[in-house]
């Protein structure tokens, strides 16, 4: 029986989308910018059902019931593919799932580069970007490696700002809890564009923020980075937590691990912040500073460990038998 086996890496926002343009076809209300991790993969195997029919999937081995985030993009492959079959999808990931670590992005940029390998589709890269967006609003992004600009304005196309080897920084993922976050993206999204009075601001300071990051990044000025990126998300938990009812993923844990990191800058190590929508701290820093980073979080914070990775490229297709 023909198996396909792709896998695909997470990507953190810099600058982030948090609010649907669309619910329906689940599209972002404003462009983002992202970097592409290397040492976090979702592997996703697929094959036709011959047991059942319907699909299944199972994430690190457990069935799940809820296929909202799959049926729509395997729906839009299939009018490619002009296959009826239902497939088995088994998707692992060497790192938390559903807790703000973008399981869902590499989970659904791993399958759609199975599907399109599985029935030798060739598509066209905004195919494959609708495929993606109609599971995960941030999935277009990891499939392309290094820094990922989202352009909602042109038909949220994708273009790689910088190649994965053309400014290698370290992103350190602390792990501040593995629990599945209560709020789901979607879910949150839809409360903070009904309610937050912040909102229509959020929406306003976009353009201006891709415009920073994607200089600073163009110029792969550090600083600059920094600023846009730490301000951007402050705006972000500010318009969840304006919301009614309030959203907040953060922890004291988080809390713990944000004040270390202005310990690390007075003491001069270059290092910068982003969080989701969960509690975990994504750390950019210069590699040289990586291991004290770990260390001074660890020992400092409850941080349950530290995922240590560089900046990841595309998705590959492993193997076709
Ligand atoms: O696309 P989703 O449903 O995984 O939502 C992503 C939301 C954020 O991670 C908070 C922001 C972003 O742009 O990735």
């Amino acid at each position: 029986m023909k198996e396909t086996v792709a896998i695909a890496h997470p990507n953190f926002a810099l600058v982030k989308y948090w609010g649907k343009k669309d619910s329906k076809q689940n599209r972002p209300a404003m462009s983002s910018i992202s970097v592409t991790v290397n040492s976090m993969i979702s592997k996703t195997k697929i094959f036709k059902n011959s047991q059942s029919n319907h699909h299944q999937l199972f994430i690190n081995g457990v069935e799940e019931s809820d296929l909202s985030n799959i049926l729509p993009p395997l729906m839009y492959l299939s009018e490619f593919s002009k296959s009826e079959d239902y497939l088995v999808i088994q998707s692992q990931n060497n790192f938390p799932t559903s807790s703000g670590l973008a399981s869902s992005a590499s989970g659904i940029a791993s399958l759609v580069t199975a599907y399109e390998a599985h029935y030798d589709l060739q598509l066209e890269v905004n195919q494959k970007i609708e495929a993606c967006i109609l599971g995960s609003g941030s999935a277009p992004r990891s499939l392309i490696g290094g820094f990922v600009l989202m352009d909602y304005k042109n038909n949220y196309s994708c273009r790689q700002i910088l190649e994965e080897t053309e400014w290698p920084l370290d992103v350190l993922i602390c792990i501040v809890s593995k629990e599945p976050k209560k709020i789901s993206s979607r879910e949150g999204m839809l409360i903070s564009k009904k309610t937050s009075p912040i909102y229509q601001n959020w929406l306003d300071v976009n353009d201006r923020h891709i415009n920073i990051a994607l200089n600073a990044i163009k110029e792969k000025n550090f600083a600059r980075l920094k600023n846009v990126t730490e301000k951007n998300c402050k705006l972000m938990h500010e318009v969840m937590k304006t919301s009614k009812p309030s959203i907040s993923y953060l922890t004291e844990v988080t809390h713990s691990c944000l004040s270390e990191i202005e310990n690390l800058r007075s003491l001069g190590h270059k290092l910068f912040y982003t969080i989701d929508a969960g509690p975990q701290v994504k750390i950019i820093c210069e590699p040289q500073s990586s291991e004290t980073i770990k260390n001074r979080i660890i020992d400092a914070t409850d941080v349950i460990e530290i995922i240590h990775a560089g900046i990841g490229g595309s998705p590959k297709v492993l193997n076709e038998n």
